[in-house]
């Protein structure tokens, strides 16, 4: 089983581009179900996104994917199409799920492997259903499987979602825009990746707009040949890397390949902490600075700060002077992290759903155990701050979403290296 290790206490410098943005590629990959000729560019080349592509190729599409310049192209000729996406494939990677809307707006059936559980939660798929079934499909779960039905195709409706979910309104999305009339989703998730989602859709021909947290789609033939879509920069792993520097930057480093317009929610809990960022149109160039300030957080939906930087957060604010407190109130069980810093030295406590960081205290190098995606990544950047070595288990959880992890890390002077 393959490791990290890395030798802490080195200071970055130079420039790190961004990658394509996983969560947006995942729904993006669904729909291109859709159509008949797709080409998407800037897609990373991460574990999650070759099981997605697994579970098209199951389906029947063909895939092309030219992994130098980081494009898919995909072509459906309609030939033995399966409209199934079956347990192996979607209990690797719960985004596998998201067919479930395309698959039934196309070809009125689809039988999904309910993705179960994970680390960080229970994450059921009862909202992605609730609006399915509004919209007009048969649903029946039997042997751990979805059997979505709608003979006649859907019917546009009001949807309103009683709790935001950005799955839910991805597969809302993908089942409304082959529905007969309008249909009106209300209290949706409106994630930078979503919106990627409709720009896409609406290449494809769909009539989508939003205002707020209310998305309209209007029925409308789509157009299946010849779409060309450039995927959204990663903005979770942008925040990774501010995080990165805001600990071990030596000078300026130069993060490129975004739009900060995007990030400003967590540019400006960065600046609060004391973190000096300097905002160009496509890049940002952040300073370390010795003394930051302590913060109290929660984790919201966009346009709040996102759970998904939960963990690197709580990294940087063990470094910070004074008491700071993250409240995580997307997931339930999102603090596996917090043991393995401990260990590491950190002073945290949970109560609740708040873990309580005191800081600054010293890190000193560990053996540790990754436990999910981003629990892995704030390991890593423990381990650059630490004292000594740090040798991070379980990395397959890293290779799921973050794209040349190590290269980039390397290229801005840190010892890190896979054993
Ligand atoms: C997506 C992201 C994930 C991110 C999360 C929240 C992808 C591939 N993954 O996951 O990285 O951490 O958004 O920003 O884009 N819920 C229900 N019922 C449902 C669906 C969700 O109760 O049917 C709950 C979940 O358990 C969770 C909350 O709603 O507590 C938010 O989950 P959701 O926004 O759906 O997350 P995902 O789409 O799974």
């Amino acid at each position: 089983m393959q490791k990290l290790l890395i030798k802490g206490k080195r200071e970055l410098s130079g420039k790190i581009s961004i990658s394509g943005s996983k969560n947006a590629t995942l729904p993006i990959l669904a729909a291109s179900i859709l159509a008949k000729e797709v080409r998407l560019k800037n897609i990373p080349l991460v574990k999650d996104i070759f099981t997605m592509i697994d579970l098209l190729n199951f389906i029947g599409l063909k895939t092309k994917i030219i992994k130098k310049s980081n494009i898919i192209e995909i072509k459906n000729n309609e030939k033995n199409i399966n409209t199934l996406a079956p347990y192996k494939l979607v209990k690797t990677m719960r985004a596998g799920v998201l067919v479930l809307g395309s698959l039934l707006t196309k070809y009125g059936k689809a039988k999904v492997s309910l993705p179960g559980g994970c680390a960080i939660g229970t994450r059921p798929v009862d909202l992605h259903l609730f609006a399915l079934k509004k919209l007009g499909a048969k649903i029946k779960i039997k042997n751990g499987y979805i059997f979505a039905e709608a003979k006649k195709g859907l019917k546009g409706t009001i949807i309103n979602f009683p709790s935001i979910s950005v799955g839910a309104t991805e597969n809302a999305l993908l089942a409304a825009c082959k529905a007969k009339g309008k249909t009106v989703l209300k209290n949706c998730a409106i994630e930078p990746e979503i919106k990627d989602l409709i720009f896409f859709l609406n290449k494809l021909g769909s009539i989508i707009n939003f205002k707020g947290r209310t998305i309209t789609i209007y029925e409308n033939k789509l157009k299946s040949s010849n779409i060309t879509h450039e995927v959204i920069f990663d903005r979770i792993e942008l925040g990774t890397y501010m995080i990165a520097c805001a600990l071990l930057a030596k000078k300026n480093v130069i993060i490129d390949k975004i739009d900060p317009k995007i990030v400003k929610n967590e540019i400006n809990v960065l600046k609060i902490l004391g973190v000096k960022i300097l905002k160009k149109k496509s890049s940002i160039i952040i300073k370390k600075k010795k003394k930051l300030k302590n913060i109290n957080i929660t984790t919201k939906p966009y346009p709040g700060f996102p759970t998904d930087l939960q963990a690197q957060l709580m990294v940087l604010l063990t470094q910070v002077e004074g008491v700071s407190k993250i409240k995580e109130n997307i997931f339930e069980n999102r603090f596996m992290h917090v043991p393995e810093l401990k260990r590491m030295g950190a002073q945290i406590e949970i109560k609740d759903k708040t873990a309580i960081i005191k800081g600054p205290t010293k890190l000193t190098g560990a053996e540790v155990m990754a436990t999910d995606l981003r629990a892995s990544v704030c390991l890593v950047l423990a381990g650059l701050i630490a004292e000594n070595r740090t040798i991070i288990n379980r990395i397959y959880h890293l290779d799921r979403g973050y794209e040349f992890l190590e290269r980039k890390l390397k290229n801005c002077k840190a010892e890190i290296k896979r054993i």
